[in-house]
């Protein structure tokens, strides 16, 4: 009896997932609609994807082939930019970035220093992504060491593809928070050896943003990046005016806000940069050259009136930057990548010159946020040898929904009535390199 054989699944149903970008390519050319169609996984890849017809006759007689009428077989979505430390602060009233920092999120991160704690918010920010169809994502943890491994810890107990990382922050924040730049790099030296290629673990080098790093701790950090350069690099940039006014106060020397993590070697083809609601056509073109990815957070920046990022103007032309979309937990306002593309596409409509398309979100959701996270060869979409992540989406998850599509005209019609209306109601189930993890019982 071969392994293989024995882990080999079928699931039967609507295919929907990319093969190219739909912001420079024609829609028909690269969104793949297979009404009947089956994906087949061994041993948490894929095996086979493609209509039923062909490949019923290719598959052994004694297996079992699970059937999901009325939904959607995609690839599990991607959180490019979240933080697990902040779920409990979801939903904080009043204030814009700073205050909002100082009153909620660097309270609440203080918290982190208790790993019992930190182990039990991680094993509940790990369901609420199944629950939610993100198959993986990018995520801050806290300063402390212990954060990081809860975070991992958890992932890897699902099997779950995860980019984390320590935050690093020496200064401009409680001293409870801060590191300084030698621990910091020390720390994260360590994490990288034991976390970084584990399972599906990668670790981020996470300066948390320029006015909370001093220059040491910002030379450490491009220091590991140059020991490392297959690990990641996660930050924020240009979230919000003032900050903005802050770090030209703080390195008069740079060029721009994007040039301090750039004089420091932190930009590249695995460096996601969060919200750049604000960037100048310079700074534009720089992530366009370094390869370096941007996490579209809608939600969050709705809600910390940040401001609206015109998407249009990131990935298309002539300098076009990688693109994904974040729930950016605790100032983003749902789990859900449903409901981020719901709120990019009202973003949009105020921000930029054209609506984002139902297959643009989908494709910034699956294979734009692989891309963006240098790991398109191994997820976010269906060929032989990716890993089996993916999602049974219900288009008929609600009564309203159910009305809703029944007249329907296209796919992408049903995926624009999905990113308005749908959230975790639609999700259907969630499976983790072939295996199911989740399953909405209702
Ligand atoms: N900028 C620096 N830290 C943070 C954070 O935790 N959340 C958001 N939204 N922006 C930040
Ligand atoms: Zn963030």
């Amino acid at each position: 009896m071969t392994l293989g054989k024995q882990d080999r699944k079928a699931v039967r149903g609507s295919l929907v997932y990319f093969t190219g970008n739909p912001f420079n390519q024609d829609v028909g050319e690269c969104l793949l609609y297979e009404k009947d169609g089956i994906l087949v996984t061994e041993d948490g890849k894929i095996h086979d994807v493609g209509p039923a017809d062909r490949i019923l006759p290719t598959l052994d007689d004694d297996l079992d082939i699970t059937c999901y009428p009325d939904s959607l077989i995609m690839p599990g979505f991607i959180d490019t930019h979240t933080h697990y430390v902040q779920m409990e602060i979801m939903a904080s009233f009043g204030n814009q970035l700073i205050d909002w920092l100082t009153e909620y999120t660097f309270v609440a991160e203080q918290k982190f220093s208790d790993r019992a704690y930190a182990d039990k918010i991680a094993d509940n920010f790990c369901d609420q992504l199944l629950r939610n169809g993100t198959t993986t994502a990018s995520v801050f943890c806290a300063t402390y060491p212990g954060s990081v491994d809860a975070l991992f810890g958890q992932a890897a107990k699902r099997n779950m593809r995860m980019i984390a990382g320590k935050v690093m922050m020496d200064r401009n924040a409680p001293a409870a928070l801060l590191d300084n730049a030698e621990d910091s790099y020390e720390q994260s030296r360590a994490l990288i050896e034991k976390w970084h290629g584990t399972g599906r673990a990668s670790y981020a080098i996470t300066p948390r943003f320029a006015p909370t790093s001093s220059e040491a701790q910002l030379e450490a950090a491009g220091r590991l990046k140059k020991q490392y350069p297959a690990v990641y690099v996660q930050s924020h940039i240009s979230e919000n005016i003032a900050e903005i006014d802050w770090v030209k106060r703080l390195f008069p020397d740079c060029r721009d806000y994007l040039d301090v993590y750039d004089r420091f070697g932190l930009l590249g083809e695995r460096t996601i940069l969060a919200h750049g609601i604000h960037l100048t056509d310079a700074e534009c073109q720089r992530l366009s050259d370094s390869g370096t990815a941007l996490s579209h957070c809608p939600t969050s920046n709705l809600f910390l009136g940040s401001g609206l990022l015109d998407i249009g103007r990131m990935t298309q032309g002539d300098r076009p930057v990688k693109c994904g979309l974040g729930t950016d937990i605790g100032a983003g306002t749902s789990f859900s990548l449903l409901q981020t593309m719901g709120e990019a596409y009202k973003v949009s409509q105020l921000a930029g010159a054209h609506p984002l398309t139902a297959a643009r979100a989908f494709y910034l959701a699956t294979l734009g946020g692989a891309t963006a996270l240098n790991m398109a060869d191994k997820v976010g979409s269906f060929r032989k040898g990716l890993e089996a992540d993916f999602i049974i989406l219900d288009v008929k998850a609600t009564d309203l929904m159910a009305q809703r599509t029944a007249h329907a005209e296209s796919i992408e019609e049903i995926l624009f009535i999905l990113m308005i209306m749908g959230d975790d109601r639609a999700i259907r189930a969630t499976y983790i390199a072939g295996q199911c993890l989740y399953e909405n019982s209702c």
